[in-house]
């Protein structure tokens, strides 16, 4: 952002950031530590396997052999490994073989034979999910959408945008950005999830507030369900009235319900000028505030409001290892992106924001991106907490969604709790290394992350059913983004209430009435 040295002064920002300007990844990957994950069948023993559902034999391999090619069925336990574990490194399936087909027909052929055999069946994206939903409990056999990685067409007046479910989210909008278009969707696992596991989780990401939720930017749905039945509703229409309109089931489904295989997706042309502002505060009431100025300033512009609180960015210092884009420390930093058409237009409107929102005491220092590169930097700074959050060993990730007002409340009340509870310290006497609270405050999305030197039934006892409870009183979801998965599947009754939850389980009998599509989790 260009913004002129005398107004510099009058903000008070700091706007040259060489000094944390080395290169930086923007895309955090999975890094494996040489510890073994436990079973997920040992930590939850309560969790017992489905004898109604069959073991794999050799004559199943042999016929997924025959649908699809020999190299696109796995059964190598090192090959193996990746797919039976999910990224926080918390659960860990035993499935013997991982299944890799190519196109929608083969999918078909698969579940038509699974469902008929009884043989459970988990479908896969880029397993980034954070709820344990992607990977089996038992021997389920993994379905992977990696194969199915072609764009389909793209209409360069509608912005419609059709595409193989397991087109990886950076490669959709890479694609987009060449046709001048961008994917109404982002988030820190973007180099590696896919757009039908964001379609399944009904991810939610960094630029919902800008582009809204995947419930009205996807306008079709190609499945296929637990019976081999492809549905075919991969529609170009923004408008559509003609009865139910079924693919809003699978959104968010978990695949539970179906296999995703293609989306038709409406998407917004790419902005021309992108701004960010990077803001040290010193109260969560403060956060509040700066929201509710960023909203009335920015108006249109305003496409992102993510915040951190200092123990994140503390956990960020130590993984990203380079200097922070604020010399002090702040109890909270608030990220700002602005995005339009116009550069003097949006310069000037982010400029009289910063402004007005130091001069009024609400922001006591802060930076803004002056290019392309230290754009990313400081994205990176809150993309990155992700990752740096696993930086002990593990983390246990609440995902929530609670009115502002007491929407930070709940992260000093786990901390709190684990303190009474003499669980939290410096050294490794203690399980847990920090508590942490940051997010799409724009959203009233708070990610709560508890991080850890090793996962223990104390720590998870001490937060489970506290955390859900505390949500519950306060009016909250227990899950804003992630899912339940196989983490929060005996807690949906924090938020749904039972008739609702009795309609999803008909659902699920309707659809997938043997229950081979995803079991152990959520219905
Ligand atoms: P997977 O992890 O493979 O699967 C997720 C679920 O969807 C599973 O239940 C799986 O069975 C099902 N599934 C996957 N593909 C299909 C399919 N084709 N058909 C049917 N079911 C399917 N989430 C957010 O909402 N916002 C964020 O900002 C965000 N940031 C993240 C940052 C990081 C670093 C990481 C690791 C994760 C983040 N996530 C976020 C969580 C996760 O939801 C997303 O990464 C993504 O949506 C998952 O996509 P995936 O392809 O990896 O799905
Ligand atoms: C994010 O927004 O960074 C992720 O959804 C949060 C997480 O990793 O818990
Ligand atoms: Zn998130």
């Amino acid at each position: 952002m260009m913004i002129n040295p005398t107004s510099r002064a009058v903000f008070g920002l700091r706007v040259n950031l060489s000094r944390c300007l080395k290169s930086i990844p923007r895309l955090p990957s999975r890094s494996y530590s040489q510890k073994v994950v436990p079973l997920t069948k040992e930590t939850y023993p309560s969790t017992v396997r489905n004898q109604a559902f069959a073991s794999l034999s050799s004559d199943d391999i042999g016929e997924f052999k025959k649908i699809l090619s020999d190299k696109n069925v796995l059964t190598d336990a090192s090959d193996l490994e990746f797919f039976n574990e999910d990224w926080m490194r918390k659960y860990r399936g035993e499935s013997k073989c991982v299944l890799k087909p190519q196109t929608t027909e083969q999918v078909s052929q698969i579940l038509k034979y699974c469902n008929e055999k009884q043989i459970a069946v988990v479908p896969q994206g880029g397993n980034t999910g954070l709820v344990g939903g992607s990977v089996p409990v038992f021997d389920e056999v993994i379905l992977s959408l990696a194969n199915m990685n072609k764009i389909r067409s793209f209409d360069n007046v509608s912005g419609i945008f059709k595409l193989d479910a397991g087109v990886i989210l950076e490669i959709a909008d890479q694609y987009l950005a060449e046709q001048g278009y961008i994917f109404p969707l982002d988030l820190g696992a973007k180099g590696s999830c896919h757009v039908g596991g964001n379609v399944a989780c009904n991810a939610g990401g960094l630029r919902l507030l800008r582009y809204g939720s995947l419930h009205g930017s996807v306008l079709g749905l190609e499945v296929v369900l637990a019976d081999g039945t492809i549905v075919d509703s991969m529609h170009s229409l923004r408008k559509d009235n003609t009865g139910y309109d079924t693919k809003q089931l699978f959104i968010g489904s978990e695949g539970t319900l179906g296999v995703i295989t293609g989306v038709s997706i409406l998407c917004p042309a790419r902005p021309k000028f992108t701004n960010i502002a990077f803001l040290g505060l010193e109260s969560y009431e403060a956060v509040q505030h700066c929201f509710t100025q960023a909203k009335n300033e920015l108006g249109e512009i305003l496409s992102a409001f993510e915040f951190m609180d200092e123990d994140s960015q503390d956990l960020a210092r130590k993984f990203i290892k380079q200097t922070h884009p604020l010399e002090e420390s702040y109890p909270f930093y608030v990220l700002i992106e602005t995005s339009g058409s116009n550069k003097e237009h949006d310069d000037a409107k982010l400029e009289t924001f910063l402004e007005s929102s130091m001069e009024n005491g609400i922001v006591c220092d802060g930076t803004v991106a002056q290019d392309e590169a230290q754009l990313k930097t400081l994205w990176y700074w809150r993309e990155g907490v992700s990752e740096a959050s696993t930086i002990g060993g593990g983390v246990y990730k609440y995902d929530v969604s609670i009115p502002l007002k007491d929407l930070y409340s709940l992260v000093e009340a786990a901390r709190e709790r684990l303190e009474e509870a003499n669980l939290i310290g410096e050294t490794d006497d203690f399980p847990v290394l920090r508590v942490i609270g940051y997010g799409h405050i724009g959203d009233g999305n708070l990610h709560l992350n508890v991080a850890v030197r090793r996962y223990t039934k104390e720590v998870e006892k001490c937060l489970e059913p506290f955390v859900y409870e505390w949500i519950s009183e306060h009016h909250g979801s227990i899950s804003a983004e992630h899912g339940l998965g196989f983490q929060k599947k005996n807690y949906i009754g924090y938020t749904k209430t039972e008739n609702e939850i009795k309609v999803i389980k008909q659902l699920k009998n309707l659809y997938d009435p043997n229950g081979i599509l995803n079991p152990y989790k959520y219905v």
